[in-house]
């Protein structure tokens, strides 16, 4: 019987979907020890590492097509998500039905919200039926992590208002780790509403956190104060803050937070913030253009670039997120799975 917490990988399993060399890889040299996952913030470099490392033998299991795991056969998982949301919640929705888990999406506009019930007595509704994950999308910075001060189960963060969106940071990191071959030196810059961008903060967390060198590139209006004390260098010039870049990482503008104008017109913000071929010149030649999307072709990205299958790795990004939540789940539900038998595949 393996230790409490111990990985339960069978040796058919690791002969047949994980690569030898990650299989090595994986074996945790400090156990990961959260109950959940509700920011990059609170993660050593140990933990992000064995989160990339799992989830890297997960995109060999999805590229093979069909193969299915029963990890988490007999476990529920409930996407609670508040805001709308394509890539995150189908992400995880894939991510759970790959790992054989029951999931259930349920959206505020279905459910008793709209009558008036609160987020905690939702997270206390969905505790009583014996939940084993809950992944929790609100626009609320902080939301997530009352609710799993309530909850007896595994509390994942589907974003939370301007605060964190973890798995997205940890798709980022994937992405060009497979690419790069490694996180520590690199010159990662961030451009456009970092102010409301909860990407941006975890993605500033995590790559700090692997020795990345991180910029910011905003205009004044849409910096947050004192973003310096983050460990990133801030820009408000385009062209300063991608030279010699070899990573560029577009954001949205988030109308949707923004109360008033921060930026005179969409027009003149891509003429100065918007990532066309003339701006990207300053970056690294072989630079990697990055965008957690949804896209705003034509405001912070040119369409051309965006579609640059040489250089943009925006729908590699989308694949490497059913891994990463599919690596999270794995590690977050070692506890639950300590005595569950060694894990089978079938096709
Ligand atoms: N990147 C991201 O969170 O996308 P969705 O809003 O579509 O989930």
């Amino acid at each position: 019987m393996p230790p409490a917490g111990a990985r339960t990988y069978s040796a058919a399993l690791m002969s047949s979907i994980i690569r030898p060399e990650l299989a090595a890889a994986s074996a945790p040299a400090v156990p990961f020890r959260h109950r959940h996952l509700l920011g990059i913030d609170g993660l050593s470099a140990a933990d992000i590492s064995e989160i990339l490392d799992i989830a890297g033998q997960y995109v060999e299991l999805n590229r093979r097509g069909g193969a299915k795991s029963s990890l988490l056969r007999g476990r529920t998982m409930v996407n609670l998500f508040f805001e709308s949301s394509t890539r995150t919640r189908t992400s995880f929705e894939l991510a759970g039905k790959r790992l054989g888990a029951d999931v259930i999406n349920m959206a505020a506009d279905g459910s008793s919200v709209r009558k008036g019930e609160t987020l905690l007595d939702t997270a206390i509704t969905l505790n009583a039926m014996h939940v084993d994950v809950l992944v929790v999308r609100h626009p609320e910075s902080g939301a997530v992590k009352l609710l799993s001060d309530k909850v007896n189960c595994v509390v994942m963060n589907g974003g939370d208002g301007q605060h964190e969106h973890p798995t997205q940071a940890l798709l980022d990191a994937l992405t060009i780790r497979r690419r790069k071959g490694r996180l520590e030196g690199l010159v990662v810059t961030i451009c456009g509403d970092v102010l409301h961008s909860r990407v941006a903060r975890s993605n500033i967390r995590l790559l700090t956190t692997m020795g990345a060198r991180v910029r910011v590139v905003a205009p004044p209006t849409l910096l947050p104060a004192a973003i310096e004390r983050l460990g990133v260098e801030a820009h408000t010039d385009m062209k300063k803050g991608l030279a010699g870049a070899d990573i560029v990482m577009m954001l949205r503008l988030q109308n949707e937070r923004m109360q008033g104008s921060y930026v005179p017109s969409t027009r003149e913000y891509f003429r100065f913030f918007g990532l066309d071929y003339d701006k990207l010149d300053a970056a690294k030649p072989d630079a990697l253009i990055m965008h957690p999307g949804p896209m705003n072709r034509g405001v912070e990205i040119d369409s051309e670039v965006a579609d640059d299958f040489g250089r943009s790795v925006i729908q590699e990004q989308v694949e490497m997120g059913v891994a990463v939540r599919m690596a999270c789940l794995d590690i977050l539900t070692r506890a639950l799975r300590s005595n569950a038998p060694a894990l089978e595949v079938t096709n």
